[in-house]
C-alpha cells in the first residue's frame, strides 16, 4: 500500500462521505412518491423552510446560478449553505487539488466527419493523452476496452502510430470498428503503419480475462507487449474492471480510464447483490469502503449520471412528466389500495398537461384506472401545491450528483493506492459540458508524469 497517498485520498474519501451520508434519503428518493412519501417533509428544517419561501422559478435561477458559477456562487442562506457545501465536494473544488493533474482541454478541433460533435471532442483530446501515457510508461499497445464503433483506437493508430487492440462485447460494434477504421484508413496516408496495427475481438471483459493472450493471438507475440489499458466510457461495472485488470496483470503498465453509467454499477452491498458474483462487483473497490459494508443505492447513482455543468448551462428544468406521474401514483395508492409498479415509461411524457397525461396513461395501460374526468379535476386540484415543491426538491436532489460522481472516482483512486500504485491520480480530460463524465483515472506502475 502507498501509505502517504492512501491516507490522503482516504481523509478526501472520509469527508465526502460524511457529507453525503445525511443526504442519501435525498438522492435515493423516487420521484414517483414525491407526493405519496411526503419526502417534502423529509428535507432539513431550515432547508425546508427556506425553500417554502420562494417560487418555483427563484430556486431554478438560484441552482443555476451555483451551477454555471460555483466558485464565485455567495448566498448566506442554508440553501447557499448546502450548494456551497455540495460544491466544496466535488471534483472541481480546491480541497482534490492534490489530486487532480490539469492539462489544457484543447476546444477547437479539426472535425472529422464521421464523429459527433462529442465524440469529435472525445477522441481529440484522449488521444493525446494516451499517446502522452504510453510515451511515459514505455508501452507499446493500447487495449481499448469497450471500444465501441473504435473511434479512438482509429485516431491512435492512424494519428499516433500506436498499435491497439479494441475489445468489445456486442459483434456488432467490433464490425462497426472494423469499418470505421478501413474508411478512415482510405482517407489518410497510412503507407507507414506497422503491420498489423489496428484489431479488434468480440469479448466480454472481466477481471479474470487474460488480456495479453488476447493481445498476442490477435497482434502477434514476437514482440514483448508492454499494455496501456484505455476505456472511454466505459460503462457500469467495466471502469471498476479495468482498474482490476491494471491492478492484477503485469503484461499491463499504465491505465488511462474514464467511467460512465454509474446507475449499471453492481454494488457489493446493494439490495439486489448475489453472493455467487465474488469479486464481479463494480462497487465499492477501496478496503475503506468496504470495511464499511457502503451502499450508494440504484437512484443515488442514477443521479450521479447527471451533468451540473449541462443542466445549468443550458437552464434545463424538470421534466413535468415526473410531477404527472407522482399525482397519479397518488390517484393509483388510492384506486389499488397499495403503491403499485406500473411502468408508464416515456409513452406519455409528450403529455401537454396533467389531464392530457392521465388520458395518454388511461389508453397505454390495459388495466382501467378508474380515471373519470371528475376525478382528474380533483387530484388536479389536490396535488397542485406539490409541484413546485416537487421542483425545488429536485434542484436540493440534483445538486449532490457532482458529490455522488466524486465518491465513486475516489473509491476506484483509493483501490489503486492500496494496491500499491504509487503513480495514480484523476485528471480532468474534457469540457464537462460538451462531455459530462470528464474525469479520467490515470496510473502508470513506474514514477513518471506525463508530458
Ligand atoms: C458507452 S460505450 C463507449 C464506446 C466507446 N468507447 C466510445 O466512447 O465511443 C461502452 C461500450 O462498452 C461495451 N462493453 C460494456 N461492457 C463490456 C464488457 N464487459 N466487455 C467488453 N465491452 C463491454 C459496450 O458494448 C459499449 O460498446
Amino acid at each position: 500500500m502507498c501509505v502517504r497517498k492512501a491516507l490522503v485520498v482516504r481523509e478526501k474519501l472520509y469527508q465526502v462521505k460524511k457529507f453525503l451520508d445525511p443526504f442519501k434519503f435525498l438522492a435515493n428518493a423516487h420521484m414517483t412518491s414525491f407526493i405519496t412519501h411526503n419526502y417534502w417533509e423529509t428535507l432539513p428544517e431550515d432547508i425546508r423552510t427556506e425553500a417554502s419561501t420562494l417560487t418555483a422559478d427563484e430556486m431554478y435561477e438560484i441552482f443555476w446560478l451555483w451551477g454555471r458559477d460555483p466558485v464565485n456562487f455567495q448566498l448566506q442562506t442554508a440553501i447557499g449553505k448546502f450548494l456551497k457545501d455540495c460544491w466544496d465536494l466535488t471534483l472541481a473544488s480546491e480541497l482534490f487539488n492534490d489530486l487532480l493533474v490539469s492539462e489544457k482541454i484543447c476546444q477547437e478541433q479539426p472535425r472529422s466527419k464521421c464523429m459527433s460533435l462529442k465524440k469529435n471532442h472525445e477522441v481529440n483530446n484522449l488521444k493525446e493523452k494516451v499517446a502522452n501515457i504510453c510515451n511515459t510508461s514505455k508501452s507499446n499497445c493500447v487495449v481499448d476496452v469497450g471500444g465501441g464503433k473504435g473511434y479512438l483506437g482509429t485516431s491512435l493508430v492512424l494519428e499516433k502510430k500506436i498499435q491497439v487492440l479494441s475489445i468489445d462485447s456486442k459483434s456488432g460494434n467490433t464490425k462497426g470498428a472494423a469499418k470505421v477504421f478501413e474508411r478512415v484508413e482510405k482517407r489518410t496516408n497510412a503507407s507507414t503503419l506497422p503491420s498489423p496495427s489496428y484489431q479488434h475481438a468480440t469479448a466480454f471483459v472481466t477481471p479474470e480475462t487474460n488480456l495479453l493472450e488476447i493481445v498476442n493471438e490477435k497482434l502477434g507475440s514476437s514482440v514483448r507487449h508492454q499494455l496501456c489499458l484505455t476505456g472511454l466510457h466505459v460503462c457500469g461495472d467495466l471502469a471498476s474492471t479495468c482498474i482490476k485488470l491494471f491492478v492484477k496483470s503485469h503484461a499491463v503498465v499504465s491505465l488511462c480510464t474514464i467511467g460512465c453509467c454509474y446507475n449499471l454499477i453492481t454494488e457489493k452491498f446493494g439490495i439486489d447483490a448475489t453472493p455467487e458474483k465474488k469479486d464481479g462487483f463494480g462497487f465499492p473497490l477501496s478496503n475503506f469502503l468496504i470495511e464499511e459494508t457502503y451502499v450508494l443505492g440504484r437512484n443515488a447513482r442514477m443521479i450521479a449520471c447527471q451533468s451540473i455543468e449541462r443542466i445549468c448551462h443550458e437552464r434545463k428544468v424538470m421534466n413535468p412528466s415526473l410531477f404527472w406521474r407522482a399525482a397519479l401514483q397518488v390517484h393509483l395508492l388510492r384506486c389499488l389500495g397499495s403503491e403499485c409498479e406500473i411502468s408508464v415509461g416515456r409513452r406519455c411524457s409528450k403529455a401537454g398537461s396533467l389531464s392530457d397525461y392521465f388520458h395518454r396513461v388511461q389508453q397505454c395501460l390495459e388495466q382501467n384506472l378508474q380515471l373519470s374526468e371528475k376525478t382528474i379535476k380533483e387530484l388536479e386540484f389536490e396535488t397542485c401545491d406539490s409541484h413546485d415543491r416537487m421542483i425545488k426538491f429536485y434542484c436540493l436532489r440534483l445538486a449532490l450528483a457532482p458529490v455522488i460522481e466524486t465518491l465513486i472516482i475516489l473509491d476506484r483512486l483509493l483501490y489503486l493506492h492500496e494496491k500499491g500504485i504509487e503513480n495514480a491520480f484523476i485528471m480532468k480530460v474534457f469540457d464537462g459540458v460538451k462531455s459530462p463524465r470528464c474525469h479520467a483515472i490515470i496510473a502508470m506502475k513506474m514514477e513518471g508524469t506525463i508530458a
